[in-house]
């Protein structure tokens, strides 16, 4: 019996681009759709905008348009975007649909008659002038503990502490300029404590990694669950609250619902009824979401749904965040990459194969190291995939009327297709290109040795070069079978190759054989530096247009030129190298030596080292005593003149003045190792 399967990727909101950073998430499950749907599962892949909220308010307001102007014309930016990457909705919706407004209130007539609704005076601030509450980003002022001036509503960027917006001094509404005044309104909240116990055990039940699970249970799930404010007092763009008039949902109420109105409105074209779907209909209901949003997902939706009576979702797959060269994307950097200027300069099919070969089951970050990129690139797809076919296709014109003996390659990997298919179902897409590209060094070995190019000059081994090139294009196929999640596009061009479609996954368990060889067509190219080069060079001129209220942009130098990048190492490299936290217990001079301080530094408990370090230029011994350090705890020790070094205390910095020594976020404790 197939599987039937409902599949969301997040509702990406309407205000802004589609970047690389969410890409991860829908090419992720695409690639997850595509290969249920290749073994024969019925797949639908559902995901709208999300369009309400006061971000969308204001950009109305500011540019003079309707918000649906701003939906109508960010709907069809999207749609286009992640066509450019082959990423296939079933449907594509939005949360400001009909469907969806009758859907949230018979959710909310559900958990108002289940008792789960109370209502509280909250105090905000509030712009008189623009007759709006704020939000803690559209109030700017001087931070309470440092006096740093221009700090936004809930945190200071100088000292990092942290309030709320009503203790900003001298606050302006960054919407009107005019000073905010504290008001009173009536807010309705959801109390969620009662769900505690339920969520407790649906977060344990499988639904999750078993790692978010943990997470989940011991930070959300420890204390009392406060209510959640889910109303917003006019003005507000979103659904208005049928029994509370002139209040608004807050968006985060429609949004999650709006996959399931966007799978009705999908079934409403499909004449396919949304309960088989959402309703004890025996589908699996599977979410794709970044760790950022994993709240929202395991704690309010699953209370929303169990009280209106809808199906809970099977699981919630939570993936990390993009960086890109190991730092957060930026756009001073040109690393705050859009979806849309990486198509003016690259093949999509790249970053599918690259997300897929980094992407696993757990919510780690996913580094897109743009040399790694490349050689990836290069590597897997041109030199090992690619190859198999452009080093025998135009040899022969049609493949041998039986398939020759080939000492069991095919075979092998034809056995390989349920390790591949169960890494693709747990979304270890690492593990199913590794294993993919394990094969296809097989194949390759097996070309190099019997080297069809030689072959083809000599006339009396025509029916050795016939075997030696079905040989190569059937493994080649059968790659591309294994393959066609991740690069559909490859898949179909293997498919007008041989005269064959790659439609099941089970096309990999049997060779062709009298197929006729289409001409032979480009498949992959190598990476273009320079395109590389240029789309960065892109991202960097476009984008203070695209972040109107972004900080004034940093002057970063150029000390990665000064320095360049040493060659990249794996996890376990990174792992062999023990970094702990650290408290400095004692700093003192060391007689004679001029750069060297001897510290003394705590792993915590009665665990101390000594370390000679080389700051002596940059730093007073009063400077570093109790502050905390970060310590390469497992360096071989040093014997130096003036005594045994037991690690290194890691810096950044070219030496003399400028020798910074790094210390963890407060709150960090000596002994905890640095990941
Ligand atoms: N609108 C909400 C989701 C509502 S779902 C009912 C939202 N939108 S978003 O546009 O900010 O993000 C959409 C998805 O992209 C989220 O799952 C988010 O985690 C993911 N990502 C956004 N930036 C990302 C990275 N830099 N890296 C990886 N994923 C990222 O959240
Ligand atoms: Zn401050």
């Amino acid at each position: 019996m197939p599987r039937r399967l409902l599949v969301t990727a997040a509702l990406p909101y309407v205000n802004g681009h589609i970047h690389l950073g969410h890409l991860v998430e829908y090419i992720q499950t695409d690639i997850w759709v595509r290969f249920h749907k290749l073994v024969g599962n019925q797949a639908v892949y559902i995901c709208a905008d999300d369009t309400h909220g006061t971000a969308t308010m204001i950009r109305a307001r500011q540019e003079g348009r309707s918000e649906q102007a701003i939906i109508a014309e960010m709907a069809a930016a999207h749609q286009a975007d992640f066509a450019g990457f082959g990423i296939a909705f079933d449907h594509y919706g939005s949360t400001d649909s009909e469907s969806n407004r009758q859907l949230v209130h018979r959710i909310w007539a559900a958990l108002r008659a289940a008792g789960h609704v109370v209502e509280r005076d909250v105090t905000q601030l509030y712009d008189p002038k623009a007759g709006c509450f704020l939000a803690d980003r559209f109030v700017k002022g001087t931070c309470p503990k440092c006096g740093a001036a221009d700090q936004y509503g809930d945190s200071c960027d100088k000292c990092a502490a942290t309030f709320s917006p009503t203790e900003l001094k001298n606050a302006v509404s960054t919407l009107s300029g005019a000073t905010p005044e504290l008001r009173s309104a009536k807010h309705c909240f959801v109390r969620l404590e009662p769900f505690r116990a339920f969520l407790k055990e649906w977060t344990a039940s499988g639904t999750l990694h078993p790692d978010m699970a943990r997470w989940i249970a011991n930070t959300f799930l420890v204390d009392e669950l406060r209510d959640w404010d889910v109303s917003r007092p006019a003005p507000y763009f979103g659904f208005e609250i049928p029994d509370a008039p002139g209040n608004y949902f807050y968006v985060w109420v429609d949004a999650p619902v709006g996959y399931i109105a966007s799978t009705i409105d999908w079934c409403a074209k499909n004449g396919d009824d949304w309960k088989r779907w959402w309703e004890g209909g025996g589908a699996e209901i599977h979410h794709f979401i970044g760790k950022d949003i994993t709240y929202f997902h395991t704690l309010f939706w699953p209370a929303m749904l169990r009280t209106a009576g809808i199906d809970l979702p099977a699981k919630v797959h939570i993936h990390g965040f993009l960086t890109v060269n190991g730092e957060k994307m930026s756009k001073s950097k040109g690393t705050f990459i859009r979806a849309r200027t990486y198509l003016d300069h690259l093949d999509p099919q790249y970053l599918r194969y690259f997300y897929a070969s980094k992407l696993t089951a757990r919510a780690e970050d996913l580094d897109l190291n743009l040399d790694e990129f490349a050689a990836k690139v290069n590597s897997d797809l041109v030199g090992k995939v690619a190859n198999l076919a452009s080093r025998t296709a135009k040899f022969v014109p049609r493949l041998a009327a039986s398939y020759p003996d080939d000492g069991g390659l095919f075979a092998r990997g034809a056995a390989e297709a349920d390790a591949i298919a169960a890494a693709y179902e747990a979304g270890d897409f690492a593990e199913a290109s590794r294993r993919i590209m394990a094969l296809a060094d097989r194949a390759n070995e097996f070309v190099e040795q019997a080297a069809p190019w030689a072959l083809k000059k000599d006339p009396a081994k025509a029916a050795e070069l016939e075997r030696a090139c079905t040989v190569s294009l059937n493994l080649f196929r059968q790659l591309c079978v294994y393959l066609a999640p991740v690069l559909p596009g490859l898949a179909a061009e293997a498919s007008h190759l041989l005269g064959a479609p790659i439609a099941a996954w089970g096309d990999a368990q049997r060779p062709l054989a009298g197929n006729a060889i289409a001409p032979f067509q480009h498949l992959v190219a190598r990476v273009d530096p320079a395109k590389l080069q240029a789309m960065i060079a892109a991202s960097a001129v476009e984008s203070p247009a695209a972040a109107p209220a972004a900080a004034a942009p940093v002057d970063d130098g150029a000390a990665l030129a000064a320095e360049p990048l040493a060659p990249v190492c794996t996890f376990e490299d990174f792992q062999k190298v023990d970094l702990r936290v650290a408290r400095v217990v004692a700093a003192e001079e060391v007689p004679k030596a001029k750069k060297i301080l001897k510290l003394t530094l705590s792993l915590g408990g009665d665990q101390q080292r000594t370390v000679f370090a080389g700051i002596k230029t940059a730093y007073k011994p009063e400077q570093l005593t109790g502050r905390l350090v970060v310590f390469v705890a497992n360096l071989a020790p040093r014997q130096m003149s003036f005594g045994l070094s037991e690690g290194m205390v890691v810096a950044a910095g070219p030496g003399d003045a400028e020798i910074f020594v790094l210390s963890p976020d407060a709150g960090a404790k000596p002994g905890q190792r640095v990941h």
